[in-house]
């Protein structure tokens, strides 16, 4: 790979892929039950406050990196740096990808499970509002939970082992902006519901008397994970970016984007939350309990289910692909193994974790680790833990020890970066971004 690097032809290929990265289940699935679990209003407001004041940022990091250098995480440490102690940032990211991919599979897999009953009609028969809590419980608990972990982790492999390019980027790039209009058909069905302004107020309305650490923590955790930021994710797909792809422009639209479809997904769900009944803190099983609810009342919701839980599919897959890549390209680029071993051993070590995880709902539900059971163990320990901090030192190491000259270039690439702008991001790389992680973790851990 590192030989012969290949190149997004165009804009809208660079913008696909990221977005594609970046949107899929952790804006559908995982904000809407982080903002109810810490309180609604204000964590959006917090949460977009990191998204655009930290993670813009360290997104043009991950891609001054990437591009200035064309490697991958650890090749591009390797060559801005002789000292090799920084090649543990790439270490990070790459447990923090296999953590995430083993939790992440299994929610794809509940995506699956629920395309299936869609099709077969058992979805809609579960959906009385009686059924609503049983029936997922029942589900995640039982072992096709597992089995459908292990399906979408093969269907996974099979396509990274046939080269990514082709027919996954192909597929997205059309069926992404599909996905976007039914949220936006949703959204509209979603306001018609008879609580909809409870919902709209708890997502909207900032209570700032909710907010503690563990919102702060919470906040900052979703905004890296939902842009797929802080393990290399973004380094390694920008070192395909053209020297023409404007850096900062790219880095603003993707977070524009991924921040709306979160909006969306809960402008969706929460007018659902109060009206049926669901608790907005119900945590990772809320959106699976909230949406066949929502179906059952549209009209021809059949329909709209099948193509939703398809769509949803697909933009996890393209989220597990580049999570998947980070790990193979290490093996491939690192220790010369073939891309097939690669991505079988990051497949079994995946389904192994995969599979522990999909337990934790039923026969491991005992099981905890910190009073965590092992599924929020590895989201809370990679989302809260290993991405921010891996953010934190892409941003020291690209503000204070990367040359100024390849900031500027990479930046500003054909054109000149405007003065103030190129100041804004550098004060952001070297002070605000680290000081504000750091602070959360101090105040996270109740040090401060
Ligand atoms: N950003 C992806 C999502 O929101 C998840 C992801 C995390 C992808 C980390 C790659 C790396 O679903």
């Amino acid at each position: 790979m590192s030989t012969q690097r290949a190149q997004f032809g165009t804009r809208l290929g660079v913008i696909a892929t990221t977005v594609g990265s970046a949107v899929g289940l952790g804006n559908i699935w995982r904000f809407p039950y982080e903002a109810g679990a810490h309180g609604g209003g204000a964590f959006l407001l917090i949460y977009i406050g990191f998204i655009f004041l930290i993670g813009v940022p360290v997104i043009c990091a991950e891609f001054i990196m990437g591009r200035g250098t064309r490697r991958n995480i650890f090749g591009a440490f390797w060559t801005l740096h002789s000292c090799r102690c920084w090649s543990w940032v790439g270490y990070m990211g790459i447990l923090a990808s296999i953590l995430i991919l083993s939790f992440y599979s299994v929610v794809a897999g509940w995506t699956l499970e629920y395309l299936w009953q869609s099709i077969t009609g058992t979805l809609d028969a579960n959906s009385g509002t009686n059924n609503l809590h049983a029936a997922f419980d029942t589900f995640a608990a039982g072992p096709r939970s597992v089995m459908w972990t292990l399906i979408f982790l093969a269907v996974n492999a099979v396509i990274l082992l046939r080269g990514v390019r082709g027919g996954i980027e192909k597929a997205s790039n059309v069926l992404m902006p599909v996905l976007f209009v039914i949220l936006i058909i949703f959204c509209i069905n979603s306001l018609t519901l008879p609580q909809a302004s409870e919902g709209l107020q708890f997502l909207f309305k900032p209570d700032f008397s909710k907010v503690d650490s563990s919102t702060l923590i919470g906040a900052l955790g979703q905004a890296f994970f939902s842009l797929s930021l802080g393990l290399g994710t973004l380094m390694t797909y920008s070192s395909y970016f053209s020297d023409s792809t404007p850096l900062i422009k790219s880095a603003v639209t993707t977070a524009s984007l991924d921040t709306i479809v979160a909006i969306l997904a809960g402008i969706i769900i929460f007018p659902a939350v109060f009206t049926y009944g669901c608790e907005p803190a119900a945590g990772p099983k809320l959106v699976f309990e909230v949406l066949p609810a929502i179906f059952h009342q549209m009209p021809g919701g059949a329909i709209w289910a099948i193509l939703f839980f398809f769509l949803l599919f697909l933009a996890s897959l393209t989220s597990t692909i580049s999570m998947s890549e980070i790990c193979i390209a290490f093996f491939c680029e690192q220790t010369k193994m073939s891309r097939r071993r690669a991505t079988l051993i990051n497949t079994a070590i995946a389904m192994g974790f995969g599979t522990l995880c999909a337990l934790s709902f039923g026969s491991l539900s005992d099981f905890t680790i910190a009073g965590l059971s092992v599924f929020n163990l590895f989201d809370y320990l990679s989302s809260n833990i290993l991405l921010p901090l891996g953010g934190m030192l892409i941003s020291i190491f690209v503000g204070w020890i990367v040359d100024r000259n390849l900031i500027r270039n990479q930046l500003g690439g054909s054109g000149r970066i405007p003065r103030p702008l190129l100041t804004g991001i550098t004060f952001c790389l070297r002070y605000l971004a680290p000081t504000a992680i750091l602070l959360i973790f101090l105040s996270g851990l109740d040090i401060i």
